[in-house]
Formats: C-alpha cells, structure tokens, sequence
C-alpha cells in the first residue's frame, strides 16, 4: 500500500515535472529520430548509401529540389529569416513553419546554402503537361550554370531531392518516371562536367510520402542504379531514402508517438490558406505543418536522418 502510494506520487511527480520543463530546454520541441537508418551497398536494391561523401571540410551546400527545399528564395542567393512572422503560415515564404533541412545540415556544417529549390517544382516539366508552369532540375542547374559560381569542387556539397511531384504527375499523365529519372542523371552529369565539375552529390528520395507503388518504386531503383554510373567515374554519392522514416511515423513500428509527436497529420490544414486560421493545438509537434509538407522538427530530423546515412553507410 505505502508502496503503491509513493509510486502514484512519483507518477504525479513525473508528470508535473514534464510539463514544467522549460520548451525552450527541450531539444527540437520533444521530437527526435525513434529510427536509425538501415543501410545498402550501391549496385543493390535501393537503400541509404555514401559512396565517398565526406562533410569535414564542406563550405557550400548547392541544393536543387521542391517545396521540401525551398528555403524562401531560389536564385541560390541569402535565404529570408526562417520564422513564421504576422498571419502567414509560411515561414519566409517556406512551406514550413522555420528552416527546411537542407538549412538544418548547411548550418550543421557551418556551410553556407545555396538553395535553388521551387515548390512544385518536378525533374522535368515537358514530361508532365499537368504540371505546365511549374520549375523542374533543369530550370533550376540552368540558373545555377549561368551565374558561373566558380565553387571549389572539394568544399561544395550538391544535393538533389525530386520525385514527389514527379510521382503525383505520373497519376494524371502516365508513367513518364523511367524518363524522370533518366533526365535526373542527365542533369547531374551534367553538373559533373566542365565548367562546375561537382565531386560531391546527395540523392534525397520521397517520391510516395508513406506511400510505395512498383512505378514509384521503379523510379527509386532507376536513380539508385544511375549512383553506380557515377561512381564509377570517381564522384562521391549518397542516397538518403526518407520511405523508412515516413514507415516509420505514419505506420505503427513505432508510430508518431515515439517520435514525439502528437499528430502525424498537419498542424494548418488547408495547403492554399494565407493565414493561421485552424491552426492545431500542438504547432510544435505536428509531423507535417502544412498538409503534406513537414514541419520544422521534421525537418530537423531528416536533417539528422542524412547525417546517420551520411556516417553509417558507406558503402
Ligand atoms: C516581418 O514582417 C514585417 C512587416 O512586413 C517586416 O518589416 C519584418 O522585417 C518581418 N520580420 C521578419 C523577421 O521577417
Ligand atoms: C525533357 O523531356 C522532353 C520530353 O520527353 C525531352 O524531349 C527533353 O529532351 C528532356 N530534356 C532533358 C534535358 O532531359
Ligand atoms: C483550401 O482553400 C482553398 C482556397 O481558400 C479552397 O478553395 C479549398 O476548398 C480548401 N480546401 C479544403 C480541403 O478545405
Ligand atoms: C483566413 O483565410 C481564409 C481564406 O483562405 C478566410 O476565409 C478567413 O476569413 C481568414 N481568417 C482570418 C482569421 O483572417
């Protein structure tokens, strides 16, 4: 009895502690990575994988990509503050309430970003009449190209991180994916030759967002084996599979909760609205902010994601 009352008082106890500690003092708001990722070898089937990318030393991070990576400006230039300022949802303009995780590693590094990524954008938008108008990687390496960034090949980091779109596009116009993927490596061919001459080169897929399909699953496979292509060829790669970590929360092994989540759906629930109206009552530990587009804590454990890929699987 005396026992069970003090074990109900250390309860209590524990509760009101928990609730009392400072927000400030909890790292990332409570949420952290319940995964470690699990690794592959290039050559086999789609898996996290570093062939040769080392961060020691890495000044720039040029990254191409969708709202994922748009960090408020995509011209590669300063990135706006990362903070949700008056009514608007949008941090900076991001589809996200703070910095998106090419951020979080840039400043992980002390690297300084370049961020050429668009919302909406897809690896190639003649593939995809539903997605008329919208950027793609080679709008986005053509900007990068002509503005002649004469970066050192060693210190710079390119990331590269299409696909959804691509895949939301192959519903409504075909499965024109085998190509997507083709033109991606095109383009980072592309970057690998003369003038730009990029050594360094991390691939970021998250074509389904918990979702798996063959087609998408083909796509994955197709950009995967392209690594190989480029390795042989003396470039240093990685591949940063996020299926798992999207398994992971939106599943039950182990499911948001042990992420410190309280929702895995979005905190604002209206992609298209201006302002806050709606907004959950745990902005902070909602796994997406913006329907489908993860919020800031997600973003910092991607960010943590890449790195354990980056240290863990070298292939
Ligand atoms: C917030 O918005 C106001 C008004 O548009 C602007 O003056 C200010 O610089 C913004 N602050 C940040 C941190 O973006
Ligand atoms: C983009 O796709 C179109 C349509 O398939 C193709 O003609 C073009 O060569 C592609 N561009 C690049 C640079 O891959
Ligand atoms: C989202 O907002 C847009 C524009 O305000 C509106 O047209 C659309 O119906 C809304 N969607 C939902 C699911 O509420
Ligand atoms: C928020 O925006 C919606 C349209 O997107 C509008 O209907 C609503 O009145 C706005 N709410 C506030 C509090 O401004």
């Amino acid at each position: 009895m005396v026992v069970r009352i003090w074990v109900s008082l250390f309860a209590i106890l524990s509760a009101v502690a928990a609730v009392h500690l400072p927000a400030k003092r909890q790292t990332n708001d409570g949420v952290h990575l319940a995964i470690t990722p699990a690794c592959g070898k290039l050559g086999g089937a789609f898996a996290n994988a570093n062939a040769g990318v080392v961060t020691t030393g890495i000044k720039t991070l040029v990254a191409f990509g969708d709202s994922y990576t748009f960090g408020g400006r995509s011209d590669g230039g300063p990135l706006p503050a990362a903070v949700l300022n008056g009514t608007s949802p949008r941090a900076g303009g991001r589809g996200t309430d703070g910095p998106v995780w090419a951020e979080d590693v840039a400043s992980d590094l002390g690297a300084t970003i370049k961020d050429y990524a668009v919302s909406g954008a897809v690896v190639n938008v003649t593939l995809w009449p539903s997605e008329a108008g919208q950027s793609d990687f080679l709008h986005q390496a053509a900007l990068f190209l002509s503005q002649n960034n004469a970066l050192n090949s060693a210190t710079t980091l390119y990331t590269v991180f299409f696909g959804i779109n691509d895949f939301g596009a192959s519903s409504i116009d075909g499965n024109h994916l085998p190509q997507a993927a083709a033109d991606l490596l095109a383009q980072i061919q592309q970057l690998a030759a003369a003038p730009t001459n990029a050594k360094n080169i991390v691939v970021l897929d998250d074509y389904g967002r918990g979702s798996h399909s063959a087609t998408g699953d083909a796509w994955k496979q197709a950009v995967f084996n392209g690594l190989s292509t480029l390795r042989a060829q003396g470039l240093n790669v990685a591949f940063v599979d996020f299926a798992p970590l999207w398994d992971a929360v939106l599943g039950t092994s182990p499911g948001f909760a042990a992420f410190g989540y309280k929702t895995s759906g979005a905190c604002i629930p209206n992609l298209s609205q201006t302002n806050l109206s709606g907004e959950c009552s745990t902005p902070l530990n909602s796994f997406y902010w913006l329907p489908g587009h993860p919020s800031k804590e997600t973003h910092r454990i991607m960010a943590d994601y890449l790195k354990l890929v980056l240290a863990n699987c070298k292939a």
